[in-house]
Order: structure tokens, then sequence, then C-alpha cells
């Protein structure tokens, strides 16, 4: 059986992608081939180095423009031959012409229920708008903000005590389960985008 190649794109500390290498990275023809990030210090990527993993980084300053970065990264996730790029806290604005080359093989995680709270400070949008319920989206990638179309969802009500660090440990223990849950979906070839409505994602029954 050929494996299912993962890519995965993170600015931050990295715990997706912690959680990523710990249950699928190597397990049921998963493979992580390839962690990126726009940060050359990120510990995301010392946790893939940890992990025996090929990291890069591409810093948008050490590139001419958003489309010249993104072609560098679109040519090296291509020569390692992701089937999926996974934005893990990758907090770059990937541009058109990187979101056209892999239709429909980029996923990102987001902190709050979409299409509620897009962009930057999801968790702080909900708060402040005083919502009772929030939750993790996982979606594939178009060329909106947080616009493509959704394949999983968990709700989490927000604490009474509308505490930000305890919503925030209650949605990265969320995610942190959520996203590998989709990949593994994705992996298992069960997730297809509805030939009529391109926002319409289906889960095929195991
Ligand atoms: C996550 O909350 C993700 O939803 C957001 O950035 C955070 C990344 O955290 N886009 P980590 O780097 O995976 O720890």
């Amino acid at each position: 059986m050929s494996s299912f190649r993962v890519a995965v794109l993170a600015s931050g500390t990295g715990t997706n992608l912690q959680a990523i290498l710990d249950q699928l990275h190597g397990q049921n023809g998963i493979e992580v081939v390839a962690v990126g990030s726009d940060k050359p210090d990120a510990m995301a990527l010392e946790r893939a180095t940890e992990a025996g993993v090929e990291t890069r980084a591409f810093p948008t300053d050490a590139y001419e423009d958003r489309v010249r970065r993104d072609g560098a990264l679109g040519d090296w996730l291509d020569e390692s031959d992701a089937d999926l790029i996974v934005l893990a806290g990758y907090m770059q604005l990937l541009s058109e012409q990187f979101v056209r080359r892999f239709p429909n093989r980029i996923v990102n995680v987001h902190p709050a229920l979409l299409p509620s709270f897009p962009g930057l400070d999801a968790i702080g949008q909900a708060l402040e708008h005083g919502v009772r319920i929030t939750g993790v989206t996982v979606h594939f990638v178009d060329e909106g903000v947080d616009s493509g179309p959704i394949v999983l969802q968990r709700p989490i009500p927000v604490p009474p005590s509308r505490d930000r660090a305890e919503l925030e440990s209650a949605i990265h223990r969320t995610e942190h389960a959520l996203l590998p849950e989709a990949i593994r979906l994705i992996a298992a070839g069960r997730v297809r985008v509805d030939g009529d409505n391109p926002r319409l994602v289906h889960i095929d029954p195991d």
C-alpha cells in the first residue's frame, strides 16, 4: 500500500503539529513528509526535526513578494510529493496562485465555528461578541479568508466564567482531536466535495 503523504505548515508553537505527529505519523499508511514555516525559529520546526521530518522556512522578507514566496513553497511541497497540505497555525495568507495549485488539497484548522469569526483572534472575537457556544472548524482552503468548504466542526460551550485561558485550553484540546480526525478521513478517501455544490463536503461511511 502506498503511503498518504502529509505536509504541515505552522508558524507557532506547533501543538497541532505535535498532535498530528503523535496520532498519525507512521500509522495506517500516513506519513508526515515535510513541515514548513514562515518563521525560521518556530517551535513547530523543532518538533518536526525531533520526529525526523524534513523542514524548511520560507520567511516572507526573503522573497520579492508573496507570489514568489508561495511559488518556492509550492515547488518544495511538490518535491515532497505531498498528497495533503495541512495549515496548523500557519499565520500567512496564501496567494491565490498557491491555493489554485492545490485544489481541495489544503486544509486549515480554525478556532471558531465558521462562518462565525473568521480571521485573526477568533477566540477573542467570540468572547467579545458574547456567544455562549463556539468551537473548532476544519475546512478546505479556498481563495478567501477561512471561507472554504467545511470538513468537520465541533461545538464548545463558552465557560460561565468567560475566562479566556479556560476557553483557549478547551479549544486547543478539541483542535488536537478534530484535525487528526479530519486528516485520517481524508487519507482514507472518505471525504468528497459535492459535484454540484462545491461548498458541501460529504463524509462517506466507513
Ligand atoms: C491554533 O489555535 C489554530 O487554530 C490557530 O493557531 C493556533 C496554533 O496553535 N490558527 P499551535 O501552533 O498548533 O500550538
